[in-house]
Order: C-alpha cells, then sequence, then structure tokens
C-alpha cells in the first residue's frame, strides 16, 4: 500500500479550524480576565489534539506528525496558566480521554456471502440499512418514517442462540457498507467492556462509546455482544442508566445521526422493553439440516492443492448420516466438527505418508468429538428448547 507523505489539505484544515476556533474562545476569556475558563479551554484543546494524535498515529502518520508539535505547542502554554486551572474540570477531561482510548475501530474481514441459510434475513436486514444511509435523517431526498432528524441510523436486536453467526452477519453489514462506497467503522465491543463496578461509570462509558463513534467520519457500526449485560432494567442502579443512555443517544436532540447500532444476546429475555421498543429484533436460529450440509459444503468445497484435498464426492455420498449426526449443531460447532476432521486427516497423512484427504470418514469422527461435548453441556442451553429435541 502506498502510503501517503503530506498531511491532505482537507485534514490540515480541520486541525487549525480546531485550533482557530479554540484560539477565539480563549482570546475571548482573556480579553474579560477570566483566566480560569481560558485556561480550561487550552486543556481542552489539548485534550482534543492529543485525541488526534492517538488516533492517527499508525492510521494517518501525516496526521499525526502536524498535530505533534501544536500540541507541545499549547502543553507549553498550559503550563504558563497551570495555576488558573480548574481541577476537577481538568480531571474529567482526562477521565473522558481515558474511556475513549480504550474504543477502537476495528477493519471488517468476514462478508456476509459466507453465511448460508439467511439469505432472506440478509436482504431484508440491507434493505433496511441502505434506505436509513441514503433517504434517512438529513439526506436530500428523506423518505417517510425515514426522515425524523432525532434519530440515529438504525439499531437491531440479533438474538439466537450462541454460535448461529450473530458476530460474524454485524461484521458482514459493515463490510459490505464499505464495499458499497461508504466510509465504514466498525466498533466490535462487549457489555462487559461498559460495564463497571464505579459508580456512574458504566453510564458515561456508554456515552463515550456511542460520541467516539459519531465523531468518526462516516457511517459507524457499534457492535455489541452480549448486550443482555447492560441492556436489562434490573435492580441495579448501573443498568438502568446505561439503558437511560442508549435510548438518549438514539432518539431526541442528543441522538447519534451516523450510527447503527446492533446490540446480540443469547438471552433474549432479559433485554429492557423501552430498547426492545427501539430495536428491530432479528431471530438468529440453530441451521437445519438442509443449511447444516450447506455450510460443511461452503467450508471444505475447494480444498484441492498439492497439500490438501476434500474429497467432496465422497463426503456428499453421506449427506443424509451427516446431516443427521450435526442435529442441533450451530455454525460454530460445524466449524469445529470440520476442524476436527481436518486434524484426524492430517495425522493419519503424517503417519502413511502422502497428502491429507478429508473424507466422510474423519468428518464423522469430527462431529461425534463436537457432539459429545454438546451432550456434556446441553443442560447449559435449556432455554432454546429446540436443542433439546435431539437429547
Ligand atoms: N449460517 C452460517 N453460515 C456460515 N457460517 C456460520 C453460520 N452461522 C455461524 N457461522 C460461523 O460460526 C462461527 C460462529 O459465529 P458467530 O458469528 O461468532 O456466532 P454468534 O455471534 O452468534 O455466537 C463463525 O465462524 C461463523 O462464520
Ligand atoms: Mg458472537
Amino acid at each position: 500500500m502506498l502510503r501517503r507523505r503530506q498531511i491532505s489539505p482537507m485534514d490540515r484544515e480541520i486541525i487549525d479550524k480546531l485550533i482557530r476556533k479554540r484560539e477565539e474562545e480563549i482570546r475571548r476569556y482573556e480579553l474579560t480576565g477570566r483566566k480560569k475558563e481560558a485556561s480550561n479551554v487550552i486543556l481542552r484543546l489539548i485534550v482534543e489534539l492529543n485525541h488526534i494524535y492517538q488516533i492517527e498515529r499508525k492510521r494517518n502518520p501525516p496526521v499525526a506528525e502536524y498535530v505533534f508539535p501544536k500540541l507541545n505547542e499549547w502543553l507549553e502554554r498550559l503550563h504558563d496558566n497551570m495555576k488558573y486551572v480548574d481541577t476537577p474540570a481538568a480531571i474529567s477531561l482526562k477521565e473522558n480521554e481515558a474511556r475513549r482510548e480504550s474504543w477502537r475501530v476495528v477493519k471488517p474481514s468476514r462478508c456476509l456471502e459466507d453465511i448460508v441459510g439467511m439469505d432472506d434475513t440478509i436482504e431484508w436486514l440491507l434493505g433496511h440499512i441502505l434506505t436509513a444511509l441514503e433517504h434517512g435523517p438529513g439526506s436530500e431526498s428523506p423518505l417517510p418514517g425515514y426522515d425524523d432528524v432525532h434519530s440515529n441510523l438504525c439499531n437491531f436486536l440479533f438474538s439466537g442462540p450462541p454460535g448461529t453467526g450473530k458476530t460474524h452477519v454485524a461484521e458482514g453489514i459493515a463490510h459490505k457498507i464499505g464495499e458499497l462506497g461508504w466510509k465504514v467503522n466498525f466498533i466490535p465491543v462487549t457489555g462487559a467492556d461498559i460495564k463497571n463496578s464505579n459508580y456512574g461509570e458504566s453510564e458515561k462509558r456508554m456515552l463515550s462509546l456511542l460520541e467516539f463513534a459519531e465523531e468518526l467520519e462516516g457511517v459507524s457500526v457499534v457492535f455489541i455482544d452480549e448486550f443482555e449485560e447492560i441492556a436489562t432494567r434490573d435492580r441495579h442502579e448501573a443498568t438502568a442508566s446505561i439503558t437511560n443512555a442508549i435510548l438518549t443517544k438514539t432518539s431526541g436532540v442528543n441522538a447519534v445521526k451516523n450510527v447503527i447500532l446492533i446490540g446480540a444476546t443469547n438471552r433474549p429475555w432479559e433485554i429492557d422493553k423501552a430498547i426492545k421498543d427501539r430495536f428491530v429484533t432479528v431471530e438468529f436460529s440453530l441451521p437445519d439440516a438442509h443449511t447444516r450440509f450447506k455450510i460443511i459444503e461452503k467450508k471444505l468445497e475447494g480444498y484441492d492443492n498439492d497439500k490438501v484435498k476434500v474429497d467432496m464426492q465422497n463426503i456428499r455420498l453421506m449427506r443424509k448420516q451427516i446431516a443427521e449426526l450435526t442435529e442441533g449443531f450451530s455454525g460454530r460447532e460445524l466449524l469445529k466438527a470440520i476442524r476436527n476432521a481436518s486434524r484426524h486427516a492430517y495425522m493419519e497423512a503424517k503417519k502413511n505418508g502422502g497428502k491429507i484427504r478429508i473424507r466422510s470418514e474423519h468428518l464423522k469422527k469430527g462431529i461425534m468429538e463436537v457432539r459429545r461435548k454438546i451432550e456434556t453441556n446441553a443442560v447449559f442451553v435449556e432455554n432454546y428448547p429446540q436443542r433439546f429435541d435431539i437429547f
């Protein structure tokens, strides 16, 4: 990849504009002798410049290099004004900065095309998202129902048993939005990343996550796994206030406009009612026999090189038996079975010499290994009755 050596005029303008704006504020305060306020603005600018510096250091080094001397300049100015700085305000700015530091934008690499058996759901999801992107609030041609200026782009609740593709689909959506030409920021987190035992801290973390997503250029896909950890209104003050934070950032004047929010959960019954009302629920279920075999086929097909040959013909002969043996498997468990099969074939090839040939007997062996584990774990998934039908 070609690395840019110089800062783009647009980036430079954004940074210069920010500095000019803060300089004006500082001057206004200084003119009226309000040294404390002026110093706080200096501090705020430092926090902002540092934020840009930290983010762009790896992503766009010329921007970081441009910001660095300015950051130092302002640090020196702060030094001269230190005695006027309002300490509680400074600490809260610093804390806020620390919170933001913990959010990361991830490059989405898995795509929707790899998901089997969910074509209709995915088409519907994409339809919903693209309509919101193209004709949502703030667009030049808003569509009825999509024109609410006090709302974020859209909110989904991905609900279903573990291993059924919730994380994969969320990443795939971000990938697809990028493919369609939008600048996209994928921010995957878990409920536990947000939850904090210190009083009031969880709510601030939730707000900081959504503000972080909002301030990025382009569309942000925020994916919160284990959503029930935070989107439940139990007896605890902490979770109730996170729920409120989500509600205020998805509707009303503080709505984060460029954000698609996706929560995923294995325990949908624990999700707060008000949240459920604002989120569109998307059900993920365990794959049926036909889909299970298709997932296996899709994963194995095409391996025929100097090291590995998947004997697909041989495996297809056992299609019915394989589909039966994998009853109750999630996508993740099917992949585990395939992994086991590869290992068995590999060990065999090592012993006998020659190329690895993955055949139905390896796959069956791999499936049985996973089955044994599922049977011992079955008690933990009692809330999904379809699981139980097999045992
Ligand atoms: N319908 C499916 N088609 C293809 N792969 C699937 C499907 N469902 C799950 N997988 C695969 O199983 C693994 C687990 O999926 P993941 O998205 O992490 O599940 P969840 O988030 O629901 O627990 C991933 O590697 C994913 O690619
Ligand atoms: Mg997941």
